[in-house]
């Protein structure tokens, strides 16, 4: 069996650190290059991991020669403080990595967006995922997967008040999102990452949109 290499970035928060330990497991996956502004500390015989700072992305270009590169780069404005710093984590980056892997030859993109991504929306967030999906598409890769995931769920190192308290209600509220509402359904962070580490094994060519429900199905294709 030919195995594929990876490039990850946001291997340090909640969606990537389970896909790391996806990859660094998978029979499919020969080599990892994570690419992050500090270590994660995980150690690995497939695993290469690159220290810097995102505002010089291009200097790590040679290491965009993967087959796949996985994006799940994210901030809150809490976090960033700026609505300009909020845009450089959560669309210029993912996007310039996407320039470069595509200059690379990678085949395949997969990265996490949001449920709601509308680069018309009025709400600045939905709007600059909406945004970033639109350019990807024009980049016009072999295969894009897009994930949408509503409320993600997980434990953190850090506290978000509104998440935390979604994160109660929504698992209760659970049997209300069925029919067309499945897709606002909280989904744990883990499933997102074996839905985004099944979809790079199957590669479905052209741009492939993943809400909550699909990424849910996809997941279950995974074992613990
Ligand atoms: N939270 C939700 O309920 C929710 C819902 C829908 C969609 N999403 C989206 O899902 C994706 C993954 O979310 P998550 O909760 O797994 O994210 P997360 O835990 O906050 O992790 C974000 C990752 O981005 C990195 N990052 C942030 N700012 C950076 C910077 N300036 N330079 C370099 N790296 C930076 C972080 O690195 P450090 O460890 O160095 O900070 C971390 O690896 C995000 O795109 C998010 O918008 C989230």
């Amino acid at each position: 069996m030919s195995q594929k290499t990876a490039l990850l970035l946001g291997a340090t928060g909640l969606v990537g650190g389970h896909l790391l330990k996806l990859l660094l497991e998978s029979e499919h996956f020969g080599r990892v290059v994570v690419l992050s502004r500090k270590s994660g500390g995980a150690k690995h015989e497939k695993l290469q991991e690159i220290i810097l700072d995102f505002n010089s992305l291009d200097s790590a270009k040679p290491h965009f020669a993967v087959d796949v590169l996985f994006c799940c780069l994210g901030t809150t404005i809490k976090k960033a403080k700026t609505r300009e710093a909020m845009i450089r984590v959560d669309y210029e980056y993912p996007l310039e990595a996407g320039r470069l892997a595509k200059e690379m030859g990678v085949g395949h993109y997969a990265v996490v967006s949001s449920i709601g991504a509308n680069a018309d929306s009025p709400n600045a967030y939905l709007r600059t995922k909406g945004r970033l999906e639109a350019d990807l598409k024009s980049l016009d890769f072999a295969a894009l997967s897009i994930f949408q995931p509503s409320l993600l769920l997980g434990k953190r190192q850090e506290f978000r008040f509104g998440e935390g308290l979604a994160s109660k209600l929504l698992p209760l509220l659970s049997f209300a999102f069925a029919g067309k509402l499945k897709k606002y359904k909280a989904v744990a962070a883990s499933d997102v990452a074996k839905a985004m580490y099944s979809a790079a094994y199957q590669t479905k060519p052209g741009t492939t949109v993943y809400p909550t429900d699909e990424i849910i199905k996809l997941a279950a294709a995974v074992s613990d």
